[in-house]
């Protein structure tokens, strides 16, 4: 079978989801082609398995979509996501990019006039209803705050089957683009970008919302350098872990900048665990590496519960041991030992902004060591003890013996005097 219309939208929604690129797709279409050549005809969908462009389940999401889309709920040319002219009060313009989860379009918001975005998630979001309720909870609580640093969400709600979350339109880039061109942030730059993240964070945590995702992607920048925190109150589920596990990480972005404690599933994740992510979006800003590397998904998640850190001076000797400082401190692993809010952060932030010591750091650091001397003492102590211990019992037992032989000399003296009277 040659390419159909059916393989030509199949690639077509793999491209516009991020599952391929050009390249892999001309490569599987002459693939496809050379097959028919053969006579050994087959699909797309099957040449892109067979050649590792895609996995099973990003296929079977496709073969999904392509379904809703012959039914005429969706729409895969990528100018509008179908339910694009159904959601009532918007109009959509474009896209404006896609995530492992979800397409972010641009539109006109009727009423007011104004450009925004607005993210689509996928169907089988709606099959959950402890996510949908959630997603609608933080939505609301996302809806509340307002401030400069975070992309302000507009409106949550759900047109043919999809959930959608409108916000602030960022005319500008994310910090992904910039690192994935290559590009190292000066120290001095990404301090100001980190401030004013840690200052979204502040306005967020004080109103009881923890982000849970903050990553390079999640952070863009206006063209007026502005910082805009997004995706505020989008809570990732620990189900998108299960499925970074599963996936490989193709479809679902991998783990680069997760806290530990998320990773563990623990449930009481406080803004400790943005501390964490932030300080890993930093370490990848400023050594131009992330902070574990692994083939595999479920090995950076290992790393990230059990590998030292190598310190960001190491690898960018020209950073200051301040810079330093902060980032091991925001990214230790047990989060007791991290800055335990946004105002113990910002202090340090502004002190090495400032070319001061970041002292908050320094005294964790302190007491780190103080606690390792005194467990060391400790451990000195109990081995004087057992050695003490040992050698009272030695001295015991040779008493003992001592004792035992003399007994025995007595015995024979007096065995002998009997026998000679
Ligand atoms: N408010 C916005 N204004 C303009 N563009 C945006 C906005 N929000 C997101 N985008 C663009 O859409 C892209 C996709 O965003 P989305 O949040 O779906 O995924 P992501 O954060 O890039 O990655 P992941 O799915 O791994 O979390 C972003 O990379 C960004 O380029
Ligand atoms: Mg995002």
């Amino acid at each position: 079978m040659a390419q159909t219309s059916i393989d030509t939208i199949f690639g077509k929604m793999a491209l516009d989801n991020g599952l391929c690129t050009d390249e892999e797709l001309k490569k599987c279409l002459e693939r496809l082609k050379a097959r028919e050549a053969e006579n050994t005809p087959t699909n797309l969908a099957q040449v892109m398995l067979e050649l590792g462009v895609l996995t099973r389940s990003q296929a079977e999401r496709l073969r999904t979509n392509l379904r809703e889309t012959k039914a005429g709920t969706a729409n895969p040319t990528g100018a509008g996501p179908g339910v694009g002219h159904q959601i009532p009060g918007y109009q959509i313009m474009g896209k404006l990019g896609a995530g492992a989860m979800a397409i972010v379009y641009k539109a006109r918001q009727v009423s007011l006039d104004r450009t925004v975005a607005i993210k689509i998630l996928p169907k089988k979001f709606s099959e959950n209803p402890d996510y949908v309720e959630r997603f609608y909870k933080e939505g609301r609580a996302a809806a509340k705050l307002n401030h400069n640093n975070i992309v302000q969400a507009v409106d949550v709600g759900e047109a043919a089957g999809h959930h959608y979350f409108v916000m602030e339109y960022v005319e500008g880039k994310t910090i992904y683009d910039d690192l994935a061109a290559g590009k190292v942030c000066k120290e001095k730059d990404a301090l100001e970008i980190v401030i004013q993240v840690a200052n979204a964070l502040a306005h967020a945590h004080a109103k009881g919302l923890i982000h849970r995702d903050v990553k390079p992607k999640n952070v863009m920048i206006n063209a007026a350098g502005v910082v805009k925190l997004a995706d505020m109150g989008l809570a990732r589920e620990m189900t998108d872990i299960k499925a970074a596990q599963t996936e490989a990480g193709r479809a679902y972005g991998t783990p680069y900048y997760i806290a530990p404690e998320q990773i563990r599933g623990e449930v009481d994740i406080d803004g400790r665990a943005d501390i964490y992510a932030l300080g890993a979006t930093f370490y990848h800003m400023v050594t131009g590496r992330v902070p574990f590397e692994a083939a595999n998904p479920s090995d950076v998640m290992r790393k990230h519960l059990k590998e030292p850190l190598i310190p960001p001076d190491h690898i960018n000797t020209s950073l200051s041991a301040g810079v330093s400082e902060v980032v091991e401190t925001m990214m230790a692993k047990n989060k007791a030992d991290r800055y335990q809010n946004i105002d113990e952060l910002l202090k340090d932030l502004n002190s090495v902004r400032n070319g001061e010591v970041p002292l908050v750091a320094r005294k964790k650091f302190q007491i780190e060591s103080l606690e390792q001397l005194e467990k060391g003492a400790a451990i000195e102590s109990t081995s004087n003890t057992k050695t003490y211990t040992e050698e009272a019992i030695l001295k015991y037992r040779i008493g003992i013996l001592g004792l035992g032989a003399l007994s025995m000399v007595l015995i024979v003296i007096i065995i002998f005097m009997i026998s000679r009277s």
